[in-house]
């Protein structure tokens, strides 16, 4: 049996510790055959960009072939490309190109729902017969209204449009069900052909090269086995506006065989043929009730911490002050320490179906989040275009494509084109229209701009990913939050062998003063999201910080 201390060298050899991911939307990124849709080649052509950013990982959204009802999360074909985004020969261009410049790639998965333009389902909806008869959910009607409708099987909402999630088909005369659009029928998980063919397209990516995947909305791949009806949500008002929300969701979601199923996946990664080189995924769930630490923890024990671990969504739930963070980040990471020294934490703070980063916080505070979340440990994920601070675009309501806005823009805000220069559209594409509007700033600030600016934000991304690359301590060293002395001063340290880095992060308005203990001796500064502050002072380990303020220093401990 290896001793602990093996194991622990064993998980520091482990590349996803430490590492950071880049999030690419396929279509907002770079068009490269002015179709005004970004594509596989124009990834190619910017790999250098991601190189000097210093990425370890890039996780690509879905690339498959998709009538795009939700912009490609409803996959018609798992083994192949979208002629909007390339061939398979690209992906395969791509796989390569990036593994030369050792970035590791992604590749999103979509378990829980297929298109309805998929084979299986096409063939599904035919008959009750036949080889994927059972591939979904099918379910006969409670029975017949009095206008001779078809009743629905529960009373479930599906998250897009808040009606039912049960659609009828009349050549089945049976209701099938959705949990997002109704264009994305949901797969029966519990049926093992179903987990059999998702096993062998993982297999399918990960023999071409993939090194793992970002595994979509897997909360719902396990449902009640007697689909019961679920509660009203007694604080939902009209005004709360998703109308999903009027449900208690206890039934439809997190059902008893969620980490089965998670782990019966995990195994594919840990198979022996693909153990030469540490595969791994990352699972998209969102928390749904108040004990996230125990929520998170629950995935972590569900599936197998050597290759998996679930998405931390705390930015997008916990208030933004200093003493939410402080109790969740000290509980979660004990938790997690004493759980298994393999256990990854895995930190977003933007993705393509939440506001912008700079628009929830303001363009300083996003700043400071930057040096926040390169100094946490684990995995980080930066979205394209947090790292210019990119704000939410304007969408003119006749342009809105989200099949899940509902008389507001939806998500397409936080998907407008990455904005690489000061030239028509960005520089995003060469066509007249792109599939989005560009933002309106996109003349001041992009990637061009910034590149040249020593005080952009994306100099503050480089220099920080530098740091992080660097540092065998913020790769893999211990975390421990320290005191303040002051109440919106979150502090942490990261440490190896008794020497480290200690953040401060502001929560504040104002010039703060803070005070850390002295047995965390600071003996050096060392770098601030403030692009101004290039030197501060400490002295008895009293330093002083700008509103909104991050920043590193050297510490050791006495
Ligand atoms: C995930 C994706 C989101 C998509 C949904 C359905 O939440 O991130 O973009 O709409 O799953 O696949």
């Amino acid at each position: 049996m290896k001793s602990i201390s093996q194991t622990k060298k064993h998980a520091r050899q482990r590349w996803p510790e430490g590492a950071i991911v880049y999030q690419i939307y396929p279509r907002s990124f770079y068009d490269s055959n002015a179709d005004g849709i970004g594509d596989i080649p124009g990834i190619i052509q910017k790999l250098d960009y991601l190189k000097n950013l210093e990425v370890n990982v890039i996780w690509l959204s879905p690339f498959y072939p998709s009538p795009m009802a939700d912009f490609g999360y409803d996959v018609a074909d798992y083994r192949d490309v979208d002629p909007i985004f390339g061939t398979l020969d690209d992906m395969d261009r791509l796989i390569e190109a990036a593994h030369r410049r050792n970035i590791k790639l992604f590749a999103d998965l979509v378990p829980n729902h297929t298109s309805d333009q998929h084979e299986w389902f096409k063939e599904s909806k035919k008959s009750r017969e036949g080889k994927f008869a059972d591939w979904y959910i099918w379910r006969d009607p409670l029975g017949w209204n009095k206008k001779d409708q078809p009743i629905v099987p529960n009373n479930w909402i599906d998250l897009f449009s808040g009606e039912t999630v049960w659609e009828w088909e009349p050549a089945r005369q049976q209701f099938y069900m959705h949990t997002f659009d109704v264009h994305q029928p949901d797969l029966d998980w519990t049926n093992p052909e179903v987990r059999e063919a998702f096993k062998d397209i993982m297999r399918f990516w990960l023999d071409r090269g993939i090194d793992g995947f970002r595994v979509d909305a897997i909360s719902f791949m396990s449902k009640d086995p007697e689909l019961r009806d679920e509660p009203k949500n007694p604080h939902y008002s009209d005004e709360v506006g998703w109308k999903y929300l009027a449900l208690e969701h206890i039934y439809s979601m997190n059902g008893p065989k969620l980490f089965d199923y998670l782990s019966e996946m995990a195994a594919v990664l840990d198979e022996e043929k693909y153990q030469k080189s540490l595969r791994f995924m990352v699972t998209e769930a969102y928390p749904q009730t108040h004990e996230h630490v125990k929520e998170y923890l629950g995935f972590y024990k569900g599936m197998n911490p050597k290759v998996a671990a679930p998405f931390n969504f705390e930015s997008f739930s916990l208030p933004w002050e200093a003493e939410p963070w402080r109790k969740f980040l000290h509980e979660f990471h004990q938790a997690l320490d004493i759980f298994s020294p393999l256990a990854i934490s895995s930190y977003a703070f933007g993705n393509h179906d939440q506001t912008r980063l700079a628009t929830r916080m303001g363009d300083t505070a996003a700043r400071g989040v930057a040096v926040f979340l390169l100094t946490l440990p684990g995995m980080v994920f930066i979205y394209n275009g947090d790292e210019i601070g990119m704000r939410n675009g304007k969408i003119p309501p006749e342009m809105v494509q989200d099949p899940s806005a509902a008389g507001d823009e939806g998500r397409d805000p936080e998907r407008t084109p990455l904005q690489w220069s000061a030239a028509k559209n960005a520089g995003f594409t060469t066509a007249d229209t792109p599939w989005l509007p560009v933002s309106e700033d996109y003349q001041t600030n992009n990637i061009a701009s910034q590149t040249r600016d020593p005080s952009s934000c994306l100099t503050l991304y480089k220099q920080l990913t530098r740091l992080r690359n660097s540092s065998d301590v913020l790769r893999h060293g211990s975390f421990a939050v320290v005191q303040t002395g002051n109440e919106s001063i979150l502090g942490f340290v990261r440490l190896k062998d008794g020497k480290g880095y200690l953040t401060l992060l502001s929560f504040s308005p104002q010039i703060e003063e803070v005070k850390i203990p002295a047995d965390t001796k600071i003996t050096r500064f060392k770098l601030s999201s403030d692009a101004e502050t290039k030197h501060k002072k400490s002295s008895n380990n009293i330093v002083h910080l700008l509103p909104n303020e991050a920043a590193i220093f050297v510490v050791k401990i006495v």
